[in-house]
């Protein structure tokens, strides 16, 4: 049995955890493989009961699934309490839960980092959500990180943070003119952390690979989008991670050849949190007309999302770099009631015609999207459990945007619940 990879094919929020949630049924495992508490992850269960998952993989919510923390996720311990606190207080058992010894942790100087380090960028700043993703993986990248492992041996762990801190306390202090943190204090904050998580950490590439060994499938569990992707999205407007399909392998530990499905979930228009070009973007009453139907908020900042028409040059280049088997097609139903539906089919730069992602960021920040009308449709869509119960123009529509971005569309989403979901098999 298989290993199948779910990833955002935008710039996240495309509604990765919705998908997971729905997936859950069928798979015995699934596994977070990049990121940190960066993401938001918004489960609606069928009795209206609303999740906003972190650091956590969505299949927490289906009961008698393995979730794994893998390798290639950052993980601030305190946060990781916290989320799982909330959970608990709600009655979800947790205790199927277990944390790559691997994953490298977020201490509290990445934290304090990543706030003052945008600041310094002023206008420049790529809006990061704070928590410390960047940071984090700069260490692990710069081999002066902490591992999950690491919580537990106390004297390995005092060995490596007040190798770390001697540095970072002169960036803090002499860079940002901020204050230095206490070794001891520092310690005493992650310590306590990690005596409550630590008998979560296992060696989960092992187990994972004796899962699939066994027959079981494995849901690889992606978080922001492809592109935010450090090496595929727009650089430097990313985040510090690869969520695209190749990173589910690397973050989880298992081989590529283990991966038979590659899951893309694509919302029916386009949003963004944070910085960055984002050529089909909306500055009008029609950009918050989406914001509003959509709900449109960061579920981690409570930042408003931006928001615009889809690109179809994004899907193209989403299928291409993931080697999408079939794509997830969400909120479809946000562009009900609307006249004529835009998309972008092809950006103009400096006066050429480019059909594909255009090779430098600079011709991605001076892309015009070239649109395409679509007539739109009136009918509340929110209750279709068939593709042949859309409006005719809704069905053109998915049809045209299949055609466009080169995949299947498998599932369309009509509405934040379960159930608001078509199959088309
Ligand atoms: P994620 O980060 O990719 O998991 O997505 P978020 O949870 O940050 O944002 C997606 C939002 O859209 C959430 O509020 C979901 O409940 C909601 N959502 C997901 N699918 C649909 C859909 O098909 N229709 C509507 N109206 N809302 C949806
Ligand atoms: P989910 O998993 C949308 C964005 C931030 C910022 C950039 C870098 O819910 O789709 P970071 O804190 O990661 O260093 O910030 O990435 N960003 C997201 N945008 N959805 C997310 O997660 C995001 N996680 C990070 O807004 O622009
Ligand atoms: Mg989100």
């Amino acid at each position: 049995m298989p290993a199948i990879v779910l990833i955002g094919a935008q710039w996240g929020d495309e509604g990765k955890g919705k998908a997971t949630d729905l997936l859950g049924g069928q798979v015995q495992w699934v596994v977070r493989y990049q990121g940190g508490n960066n993401a938001g992850h918004t489960v609606v269960l069928p009795d209206g009961q609303d999740y906003a998952l972190k650091l956590i993989p969505s299949g927490i919510l289906t009961p008698g699934v393995r979730n794994v923390i893998g390798n290639g996720v950052v993980v601030d311990p305190g946060a990781l309490i916290d989320e799982l606190g909330g959970l608990q207080e709600r009655g979800v058992d947790t205790s199927g839960l277990l944390l790559s010894a691997d994953a490298h942790l977020i201490m509290p100087y990445h934290t304090a980092i990543d706030r003052v380090s945008e600041r310094y960028l002023g206008k420049a700043k790529i809006g990061t959500t704070g928590r410390g993703i960047g940071p984090a993986y700069q260490d692990k990248i710069a081999r002066v990180g902490v591992r999950a492992a690491d919580l537990l041996d106390a004297k390995i762990l005092r060995q490596k943070v007040e190798a770390a801190l001697e540095y970072k306390n002169q960036v803090l202090v002499k860079v940002y003119n901020r204050r230095a943190l206490d070794l001891d204090e520092v310690l005493d904050t992650v310590q306590a952390a990690g005596r409550r998580i630590e008998h979560l950490i296992a060696d989960t590439r092992l187990l994972l690979n004796q899962a699939l060994d066994a027959g079981e499938t494995v849901l690889l569990e992606g978080s922001q989008g492809t592109l935010l992707d450090v090496d595929h999205g727009t650089y430097p407007f990313v985040t510090s991670s690869n969520p695209t399909a190749g990173g589910a392998a690397v973050g989880a530990g298992i081989g590529p050849m283990r991966i038979d499905r590659v899951i893309g979930i694509l919302k029916a228009y386009t949003t963004r949190v944070g910085s960055g070009p984002f050529p089909t973007e909306l500055h009008d009453a029609m950009g918050e007309h989406l914001r509003k139907v959509g709900g449109e908020v960061g579920v981690n900042t409570r930042r408003p999302r931006r928001c615009g028409w889809f690109d179809a040059v994004i899907g193209r280049y989403a299928t291409r770099v993931n080697g999408i088997t079939d794509y997830f097609l969400t909120k479809l139903d946000v562009l009900s009631g609307l006249e004529k539906v835009p998309v972008c089919v092809a950006y103009e730069v400096d006066g050429r015609r480019c059909d594909e992602m255009p090779m430098t960021q600079t011709d991605v920040h001076h892309a015009v999207p070239v649109y395409e009308e679509f007539p739109g449709w009136w009918e509340d869509i929110s209750r279709c459990q068939t593709f042949d119960e859309l409006p005719a123009n809704a069905r053109s529509y998915v049809l045209r945007l299949e055609e466009m971005i080169g995949a299947k569309v498998s599932a369309i989403g009509v509405g934040p619940g379960r159930d608001q979901t078509i199959e088309r098999p």
